[in-house]
């Protein structure tokens, strides 16, 4: 398999000049999942974000696919490889309708407006918020919003999944729905998060963040040897967390469904693409 993430050394510092990110290594495989754990403000969510394009390097070697995140440009095309499902969707979530919400990246990358619509339509589907196409994003609940933001990245057909805390605000019916959709993916995937248990169900390969730098970068077996390293950086055992199966619930959030064909006829123009492919 080929590979997609090749950090080698990379830093990143704020304008303040202070290290948020040091000496980062880390390579991942355009098939392998991994789970990064750690502490609040350990740069999970900076390392995400500098995947993402969103933030520049400083320091040392980022290569994503053939895109170096070094290059500006490089940076601009990083989405059409990478996607981030942000910690917080409101600041994800940009259309006036949730239909127009899914569609706005197929879009962006050239797909038809009747190809989007379709791609769309299938995936409200597969998260169950059919129901809701022609809503204001904004209208859905905290746990319906972060499938919304998941769907809007799926639709952009990634090669890299970065998830920033994607269990935030949801149930334990949505935490197993994501789990399924999670382990049904093929591409690569960085999941940021502070529920091992949830990650250790999707994902075969662990890393811990602590204050800028990868502390362990391996299998959960290994990572667990040390009880002593789990509480110097801050993670919990998994041994002692509730694990998480698979256990989709067909029904789960499903409100007064519209067919295709109804969604379809509501729908009005197409958004606008905002950046080119
Ligand atoms: N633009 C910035 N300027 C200054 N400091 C920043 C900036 N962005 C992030 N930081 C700092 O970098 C550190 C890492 O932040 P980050 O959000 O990446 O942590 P995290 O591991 O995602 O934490 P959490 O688990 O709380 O989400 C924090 O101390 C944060 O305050
Ligand atoms: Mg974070």
């Amino acid at each position: 398999m080929n590979i997609l993430v090749n950090l080698r050394g990379m830093a990143r510092h704020a304008p303040s000049g202070r290290a948020i990110l040091s000496n980062v290594d880390l390579v991942i495989r355009s098939d392998e999942k991994l789970a990064l754990l750690g502490p609040n403000g350990a740069g999970k969510t900076t390392l995400l974000r500098m995947l993402a394009g969103l933030v520049p390097p400083s320091a040392g070697r980022a290569g994503l696919g053939s895109l170096d995140l070094f290059s500006k440009l490089d940076r601009k095309k990083a989405p059409t490889l990478a996607g981030l499902v942000f910690a917080h969707t409101d600041d994800q979530l940009l259309q006036s309708t949730v239909l127009e919400e899914v569609a706005l990246g197929p879009l962006n990358l050239g797909k038809s407006p009747l190809q989007a619509k379709e791609l769309s339509l299938r995936l409200l589907e597969q998260f169950h918020l059919s129901g809701h196409a022609m809503q204001s994003p904004f209208e859905l609940s905290s746990g319906e919003k972060k499938r919304l933001a998941l769907a809007s990245i799926l639709a952009m057909e990634p090669k890299l999944l970065l998830l920033d805390e994607p269990t935030h605000y949801l149930d334990q019916r949505g935490k197993r729905s994501l789990v399924e959709t999670l382990k049904g993916w093929n591409g690569a995937l960085i999941v940021a998060t502070h529920e091992p248990a949830f990650a250790r169900s999707i994902c075969q390969r662990v890393a811990v963040m602590d204050e800028g730098q990868i502390a362990f970068d391996g299998c959960w077996e290994d990572l667990e040897k040390d009880p002593n390293f789990l509480e110097i950086h801050g993670v919990e055992p998994v041994g002692n967390l509730p694990v998480f199966s698979g256990d989709l619930d067909p029904n789960h959030g499903i409100g007064n469904n519209l067919t295709h064909s109804e969604i379809g006829g509501m729908m009005g123009p197409m958004p606008k693409a905002k950046w080119g492919g």
